[in-house]
């Protein structure tokens, strides 16, 4: 998506530099970095750390690492540790394992002196994937949004609340949950944003306002209590999330508090839809609650905050008494039952085994 006059992916390579480039998401919005990931220490550093997040730009980093990695040392010790060390960096996104899954079934079988090559154009490839997917995302998204919108006043907008960033920093380009959003604004739909500030790290506040505001489209940061009170004044028309994993049942885990909108949604007739790329679905696990590893992360992200003083100068605050410990549940899943319809880049079906073999019927045979 355009940043000013110029167009950015989350991820690339520079040809001409011969590095992976990638921007650095820890200063949104207040400062645009862009940062380049050499070593394979940098590359899963910016992972853990969350230079880069987001379950797909997750996987497209992790592939690009795997792909600068046999361009050093295209052994085989060298593909399993890029792929043990990568691994382990967020447990929560599957498209971090689909990635490297991808990477080491591809080079398993190809000769030594052929890895980075092949590796290479692969990692390009993943990136190009991702971006058509989610344009396919969004051109099925916009169809819920036209209904929605057929049935407003004149003038009116339709209402979206999302929750986090599953935008175009989170994936390669378009973003998931805001590729429909994306596409009604250009295809001439008042659309109006519903943007949860998402903490512990504020994603909405800092990158989901960020994104909004540079494509142009109408929208307002809110507390993340504020949902269900919006929901029950008819505010809401309609919730689109992104996910982190999703079961081959339909149990979606995404950003923690994506659990509490889906209630709210359910208690008032909202439709509450997720946004789903094929490779974050989950295909071995069934029960989302049950399955799905939880990432629990620093106490520091809950006790102290980052944002820009008056001075301009970028700093990080204690909000609680010293000596508070943080309880940090990244994610959480929502069963099923309360989600209205996985979008995803085949279409929008069911959250349910049905649904979703009827969409990716391959996968399912695959087992
Ligand atoms: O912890 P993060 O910022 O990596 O979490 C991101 C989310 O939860 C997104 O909603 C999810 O990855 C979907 S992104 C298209």
């Amino acid at each position: 998506m355009k940043v000013g006059e110029k167009h950015y992916r989350s991820i690339w390579y520079d040809n001409e530099e011969r590095a992976v480039k990638i921007i650095d998401q820890r200063w949104l919005p207040h400062e645009f970095k862009i940062v380049d990931l050499i070593s394979l220490d940098d590359f899963a550093v910016s992972i853990r750390d969350m230079w880069v997040r987001g379950a797909p730009l997750i996987g497209a980093t992790a592939a690009f690492a795997v792909s600068e990695e046999m361009k050093r040392d295209p052994s085989d010790n060298s593909l399993n540790n890029a792929w043990d060390i990568l691994h382990e960096t967020r447990p929560t996104a599957i498209n971090l394992r689909w990635a490297l899954n991808q990477m080491r079934d591809l080079l398993k079988d190809v000769p030594k002196n052929k890895r980075a090559e092949i590796a290479h154009a692969r990692a390009l490839e993943i990136c190009d994937e991702d971006v058509e997917r989610n344009r396919q995302i969004g051109l099925h998204g916009l169809e819920i949004i036209k209904k929605i919108a057929a049935k407003k006043k004149p003038g009116e907008a339709v209402n979206i609340l999302t929750h986090c960033n599953a935008g175009w920093l989170a994936t390669v380009d378009w973003g998931t949950a805001t590729s429909p959003m994306y596409h009604a604004v250009d295809a001439g739909i008042n659309v109006h944003i519903w943007v949860d500030e998402t903490r512990p790290r504020n994603q909405g506040a800092q990158l989901t306002a960020w994104e909004m505001d540079s494509h142009g489209v109408p929208h307002h940061l809110i507390v993340d209590n504020a949902g269900g009170h919006l929901m029950q004044h008819g505010d809401v028309d309609l919730v689109i999330v992104g996910t982190d994993r999703t079961s081959s049942h339909g149990d979606v885990c995404n950003k923690i508090g994506t659990y509490l909108k889906a209630l709210a949604a359910k208690d008032n007739n909202v439709p509450f839809y997720v946004a789903l790329p094929s490779p974050t679905i989950d295909w071995t696990i069934k029960d989302g609650i049950k399955e799905i590893p939880i990432e629990e992360r620093e106490s520091h992200e809950i006790t102290h905050i980052q944002g820009k003083l008056e001075n301009g100068t970028l700093a990080k605050v204690q909000i609680c008494p010293d000596g508070t410990l943080g309880g940090n549940p990244a994610f959480d899943v929502t069963p099923r039952h309360l989600i209205t319809g996985l979008i995803t880049e085949r279409g929008i079906c069911e959250p349910s085994p049905q649904g979703l073999a009827a969409l990716f019927p391959e996968r399912v045979l695959d087992k």
